[in-house]
């Protein structure tokens, strides 16, 4: 049989999408989550993060009566119908706690909350990104020798969750016990993927490892960036001759404002308190993280220079203030690390996001939001691209030009053409290009 009865535990963007995924492909899935008015606005099939293709995925599979929504862990795992919940996803979050570390507080108290509640035989699945070892405490918190827990570790990325969903590269599943791997592993064969059966310690270790890797790739990237603006060298030519090497391929190395959001920053810190916590240094991850920090305050060096040498009382305006371009997450987003950074030398800023449509208070405070490209570029002494929607590359270049005090823009992502902006009468500014 290949339908299982699955509760999520936790509806943020890891559990929303796993289980609406999960009902996608045949199972029965009951999503709770201790936020009682999201849960209400979920059975009306309101989704309040942007990611495409997840709405129409809520709202077909509770039509199909696939997908359920539920106040609390309790309520998942104690059905009403007397059928035993047979896989309990935990996809709750995992903060960047003291010094770094993961905080594990909600992943204790959701254990601590269904331990027994479990069903015998049950299998809990951690889905969050969580410390080497964190299964085996999980583990020794349920206390309960019938039910086994599996690290199966996910690699969505906000934006494409959806698609990466459906079409990943592969599946880790990590537990001591054979069977409860298997298990959980059958839950996704109908996407036929490359599958890594291991113990949990090593499908936890996996997703830091994978995490880290792509900081450390893009860090290197703009290293190399900021080399290339020195020699005259081009970083679009020169990672496009690198990608060709399949040891190295094309993805992930366009250089940038740094590498931000939820994820990258917070692993990377995480794995390097693991590290110490073992007695061990991990300078290849350290640097990373100092490369990234630093690539902010060259990003800045780049607009002083455009302005003529001092920010202070300067009107920049910012096309970009999400993470990346697709989603509406502003969190450690490397555009408001430059904003702050601006800020911090006396200037003023108007920006603009098709994602972020309005200020949202107490984390975009440095800057003016506005919500039309031309308000941010309205008497602008340079415009800076830091996130890269498409849509920029075709705005009004002209009008755009027309608005602002002084025609230049810093094209944070390369994401431009510059030609485009020459015959517009703007002089463009890129990252480590010719
Ligand atoms: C990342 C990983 O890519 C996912 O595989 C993983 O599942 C996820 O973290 C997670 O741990 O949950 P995500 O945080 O959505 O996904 O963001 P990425 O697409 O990895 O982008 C991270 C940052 O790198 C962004 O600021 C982005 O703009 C930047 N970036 C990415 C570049 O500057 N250049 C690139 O070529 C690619």
């Amino acid at each position: 049989m290949f339908a299982r009865r699955i509760a999520v535990i936790g509806s943020g963007y890891v559990g929303l999408t796993t289980g609406a995924c999960l009902a996608s492909l045949g199972h029965r899935v009951v999503c709770a989550d201790i936020d009682a008015a999201k849960i209400a606005r979920l059975r009306r099939g309101e989704v309040d993060i942007l990611e495409p293709g997840l709405p129409e995925l809520v709202v077909e599979n509770q039509v199909a009566g696939r997908l359920e929504f539920v106040v609390g862990a309790r309520e998942a795992i104690s059905r009403p119908d007397g059928q035993p919940v047979e896989v309990v996803f935990l996809c709750v979050p995992t903060p960047m706690g003291e010094g770094g570390a993961a905080d594990l507080r909600a992943v204790q108290a959701v254990a601590a909350e269904i331990r027994h509640l479990l069903p015998s035989g049950c299998v809990v699945v951690n889905k969050s990104t969580v410390p080497v070892g964190t299964a085996d405490a999980t583990l020794r918190l349920l206390n309960r020798r019938d039910v086994a827990v599996v690290s199966n570790p996910e690699f969505l990325r906000e934006g494409t969750a959806v698609h990466d969903f459906l079409h990943p590269d592969r599946i880790v599943v990590g537990c001591d016990a054979q069977d409860a791997a298997e298990r959980v592993a059958a839950l996704y064969s109908k996407l036929g993927a490359p599958t890594v059966l291991t113990d949990a310690a090593s499908a936890e270790m996996v997703k830091y490892a994978a995490n880290c890797f792509l900081a450390m790739k893009l860090s290197y990237v703009n290293a190399l960036a900021e080399l290339c603006d020195l020699l005259g060298a081009d970083v679009g030519d020169v990672t496009e001759g690198m990608g060709y090497d399949k040891r190295i391929g094309q993805s992930f190395l366009k250089p940038g404002p740094g590498w931000g959001g939820s994820c990258l920053p917070k692993d990377t810190n995480a794995l390097v308190q693991v590290a110490a916590a073992a007695g061990r240094e991990l300078p290849l991850v350290s640097a990373s993280i100092a490369t990234n920090e630093r690539q902010r305050a060259l990003m800045v060096d780049k607009i002083r220079d455009a302005v003529g040498g001092d920010l202070a009382g300067r009107r920049i305006g910012l096309l970009g203030l999400t993470f990346k371009a697709g989603t509406d997450d502003l969190r450690d987003s490397p555009a408001l690390g430059v904003a702050a950074l601006l800020v911090a030398e006396g200037a003023e800023l108007s920006g603009y996001d098709p994602g972020c449509p309005a200020a949202v208070p107490g984390v975009t405070d440095d800057v003016r939001v506005v919500d039309e490209p031309m308000l941010a570029a309205k008497d602008a002494a340079a415009l800076v691209v830091l996130t890269e929607w498409p849509e920029f590359r075709s705005l009004d270049w002209s009008a755009i030009g027309g608005v602002m005090d002084n025609r230049t823009v810093v094209d944070t992502r390369n994401l431009l053409d510059p030609d485009i902006l020459r015959r517009a009468g703007i002089s463009w500014v890129g990252v480590g290009r010719r």
